[in-house]
C-alpha cells in the first residue's frame, strides 16, 4: 500500500517536524491488543488528572500567597473572591484525591495481569518512581493552605527525617528551613510543589509512555499480540490506538467526569476525608489538633508506621513497603502473566493484598488502640508475606495453558 503523503501546511510542518510521523508512531499506527477492559481506562485518566492538576494549579497560584502571614486567607480570598476560585480550588483538591484513585486502580491492574513482566519492567518502574514523585507533590502541596492538619501533618511527617541515627537531628532543620515549621519552609514546598516536582512528574510520564509504546501494551490475557501477525506484519490482534482507544476512552472520561465532578460540586470535602475539617482552622503552632491524620491516601503506610513500636522502625517499614514494589518484576516468577490463567496462590495472594491494604488504610486514619495496632501488625505482616512469598507461590502454583488469540469476553 503507498504512503499517502501530506500536501500544503502539514507538508512544510513535516519537512521540519516529524508530526506526521509521531501521531502515527503514537496513534493512528499504534497497535494496541484488542481486548482491553475497563482496567484499561486508567492510564488515559491519570493523564486527564494530571492536566486538570496543571491548569487549575497555574490558576490557583495567581491569586495565592505563599508566605505565613498570607496562605490562609489568600485560600479564603480565593474560595470567596476570585471569579470561579472556588470551583479551581475544588477541581484541585479533589484532583488530588481523584489522581491516587486513578493511580492506586492502574497499579492494581498492573499486578493483576502481570503488566510488569518482560519487557515491560522498565514501564513499571519508571510508574513507580511517578508514584514516588506524586506522593512528595501531595505532601507539599498539602502544606500550602497552611491550616491545622497541613502545619502538625508537615510537622508528623517531616520529624520521622529526625529519626533517623545521627544526623536526624540536624537533617530535619536543614530540611524544615528553621527550628520549627515557618514561612520558610512554606516558601521552599510552594516552589517544590509548583515548579520542581510538575516538572519531573510530566518528564517521568513522558518516559513511562515512551517505554510502553517501545514494547506495546500487554492486555487483561497477558499473551503477545505481537507474535502472531498478517502479512504486513500488522498483529492480528492489535487495532489502531486511533480512532479505536481515542473514542473508547471517551466512555471511561464520561463515566468519570460523572462522578468526579458529583463530589466537586455535592461533596468537596468529603466528610473529611478529601479536604480534613482541622483545615478550616489557621495553622497555630502552639495548639496541636486532637487526632492527626494524613489524607487518605497516604494513610496505610501511616498504619505501618505506627503499627512498629519504634519509630525508626516504624520509617524503616514504610520506606521497605514502597521499595517492595520496585522489586515486583523480579519476584513475580510465574509463567503466565495474567491472573486469569494464574493458580490459586497468585489469586489469594493477590486479595488478600488488596484487603490487607484497604484494611491498613481504615486503621491509618482512625486513632489507634490496642486493637487497631494488633490489626496493624497483621496488616503489615500481611502486605509483605504477599511480595516476600511471591518467588515460591508464583513458581511453584499449577497455571492454566494459554490461548492462541486474545478473549474478547470471559
Ligand atoms: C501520572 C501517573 C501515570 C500516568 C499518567 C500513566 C499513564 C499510563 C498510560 C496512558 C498507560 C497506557 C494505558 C493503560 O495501560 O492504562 C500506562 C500503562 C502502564 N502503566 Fe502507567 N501511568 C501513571 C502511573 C503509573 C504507576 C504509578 C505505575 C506503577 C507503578 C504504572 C504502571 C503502568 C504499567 C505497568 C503500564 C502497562 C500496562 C499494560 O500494558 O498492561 N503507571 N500508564
Amino acid at each position: 500500500m503507498a504512503e499517502q503523503k501530506n500536501k500544503g501546511f502539514m507538508a512544510w510542518i513535516d519537512a521540519r517536524f516529524p508530526a506526521t510521523k509521531m501521531f502515527q508512531d503514537h496513534m493512528s499506527k499504534y497497535y494496541a491488543p484488542k481486548n482491553f477492559n475497563v482496567w484499561y481506562f486508567f492510564g488515559s485518566l491519570a493523564m486527564l488528572v494530571l492536566v486538570n492538576q496543571l491548569i487549575t494549579g497555574i490558576w490557583l497560584t495567581m491569586s495565592y500567597d505563599p508566605t505565613g502571614t498570607g496562605a490562609f486567607d489568600s485560600v479564603q480570598y480565593i474560595m470567596r473572591d476570585v471569579e470561579s476560585g472556588w470551583i479551581l480550588r475544588y477541581l484541585h483538591s479533589t484532583g488530588a484525591s481523584a489522581f491516587f484513585c486513578v493511580v492506586y486502580l492502574h497499579m492494581f491492574r498492573g499486578l493483576m495481569y502481570g503488566s510488569y513482566q518482560k519487557p515491560r519492567e522498565l514501564v513499571w518502574i519508571f510508574g513507580m518512581f511517578i508514584y514516588l514523585a506524586l506522593m512528595a507533590e501531595a505532601f507539599f502541596g498539602y502544606l500550602l493552605p497552611w491550616g491545622q492538619m497541613s502545619y502538625w501533618g508537615a510537622q508528623v511527617i517531616l520529624s520521622l527525617v529526625g529519626a533517623i541515627p545521627v544526623i536526624g537531628d540536624s537533617l530535619v532543620v536543614w530540611v524544615r528551613g528553621d527550628y520549627l515549621i515557618s514561612g520558610i519552609t512554606l516558601n521552599r514546598f510552594f516552589s517544590l510543589h509548583v515548579v520542581a516536582l510538575p516538572i519531573v512528574l510530566l518528564a517521568l510520564v513522558v518516559l513511562h509512555l515512551i517505554a510502553l509504546h517501545e514494547v506495546g501494551s500487554n492486555n487483561p490475557d497477558g499473551i503477545d499480540i505481537k507474535a502472531k501477525t498478517d502479512e504486513n506484519g500488522k498483529p492480528l490482534d492489535g487495532i489502531p490506538f486511533h480512532p479505536y482507544y481515542t473514542i473508547h476512552d471517551l466512555v471511561g472520561v464520561v463515566i468519570f467526569l460523572f462522578v468526579f465532578l458529583t463530589i466537586v460540586f455535592f461533596f468537596p470535602d468529603g466528610g473529611g476525608y478529601l479536604l480534613e475539617t482541622p483545615n478550616y482552622e489557621p495553622a497555630n503552632s502552639l495548639k496541636t489538633p486532637e487526632h492527626i491524620a494524613p489524607v487518605w491516601y497516604f494513610t496505610p503506610f501511616y498504619a505501618m508506621l505506627r503499627a512498629v513500636p519504634s519509630k525508626l522502625g516504624g520509617v524503616v517499614i514504610m520506606g521497605l513497603a514502597i521499595a517492595i514494589l520496585f522489586v515486583v518484576p523480579w519476584l513475580d516468577r510465574s509463567a503466565v502473566r495474567s491472573i486469569r490463567y494464574r493458580g490459586w496462590g497468585s489469586k489469594i495472594g493477590l486479595t488478600l493484598f488488596a484487603i490487607a491494604f484497604v484494611v491498613l488504610g481504615y486503621l491509618g486514619a482512625h486513632p489507634p488502640s490496642t486493637v487497631k495496632t494488633m490489626l496493624a501488625q497483621i496488616g503489615t505482616a500481611v502486605y509483605f508475606a504477599f511480595f516476600i512469598a511471591m518467588p515460591f507461590y508464583t513458581r511453584m502454583e499449577k497455571t492454566k495453558p494459554l490461548p492462541e488469540r486474545v478473549r474478547m469476553c470471559h
